[in-house]
């Protein structure tokens, strides 16, 4: 057994929410624990990889022997995933990024209007899709760079991860389902691609899966 079949490769992940800010005290994030995406950075270092991670706010330590960089907002990750990515073998993103940004930021804390009737509307703008442009990056110049993406859906997971695999130009999309994953210590994942049969996972500890999912991508890419 190749306990080390990562050795000699490089790694990039993106783990965790993004928060995109409103004004300098408030913002916009999601419940990811950011638990799956550390755990494959981890167990890609257990494995022999040279691993970075980047991630947005998560309450976890930094993986052992893993570098990583810390931001905020979906468009900070996407520089520092583009800062690297020409020299990586492996992508894999774990990230929930969020779909959209605030347009306008505040650079001041936003005061209460006391007009009950007004409200408050806010401006949002589309953020880049971080996985999609890598899956084009590979595409169009790295051919060598396996492109991997995660799809945590609330219903429909064969059909949305399948689509998936074309709309991010993914060589694999690994699902869970929302409800089940999103926090917890466990997840049971299925690991989607073109040519091969979905792979089911059983429900396993995210370290353990975190192993499954990496040793079947090394072997099948
Ligand atoms: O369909 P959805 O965009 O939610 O697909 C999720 C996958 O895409 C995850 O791998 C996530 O990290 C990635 N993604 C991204 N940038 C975005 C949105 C999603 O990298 N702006």
């Amino acid at each position: 057994v190749n306990h080390k079949p990562l050795a000699g490769k490089k790694v990039l992940l993106t783990a965790g929410p993004t928060f995109e800010a409103i004004d300098p005290v408030r913002g916009i994030t999601n419940r990811s624990s950011g638990k799956m995406g550390y755990a494959l950075a981890q167990a890609a270092w257990l494995m022999g990889a040279d691993v970075s991670l980047v991630s947005g706010p998560t309450a976890l330590p930094t993986p052992y022997g893993v570098r990583t960089v810390s931001v905020q907002s979906a468009r900070q990750m996407h520089a520092a995933v583009f800062g690297q990515i020409e020299q990586q073998d492996l992508f894999i993103g774990v990230a929930a990024v969020a779909d959209y940004g605030i347009k306008n930021p505040s650079a001041q804390k936003q005061k209460k209007q006391h007009d009950q009737a007004a409200g408050l509307n806010m401006e949002f703008e589309l953020n880049p899709d971080i996985l999609a442009d890598v899956g084009e990056f590979a595409s169009d110049q790295k051919k060598s760079l396996t492109v991997v993406g995660f799809a945590a859906e609330t219903e429909n997971l064969d059909e949305y991860a399948n689509r998936k695999l074309d709309s991010k130009k993914a060589h694999f999309i690994v699902g869970n389902l929302a409800q089940q994953a999103l926090g917890s210590d466990q997840t049971e994942l299925t690991i989607y691609s073109k040519k091969l049969p979905p792979e089911y996972l059983a429900s396993l500890d995210k370290l353990q899966a975190a192993r499954a999912v990496l040793s079947f991508i090394s072997k099948h890419s």
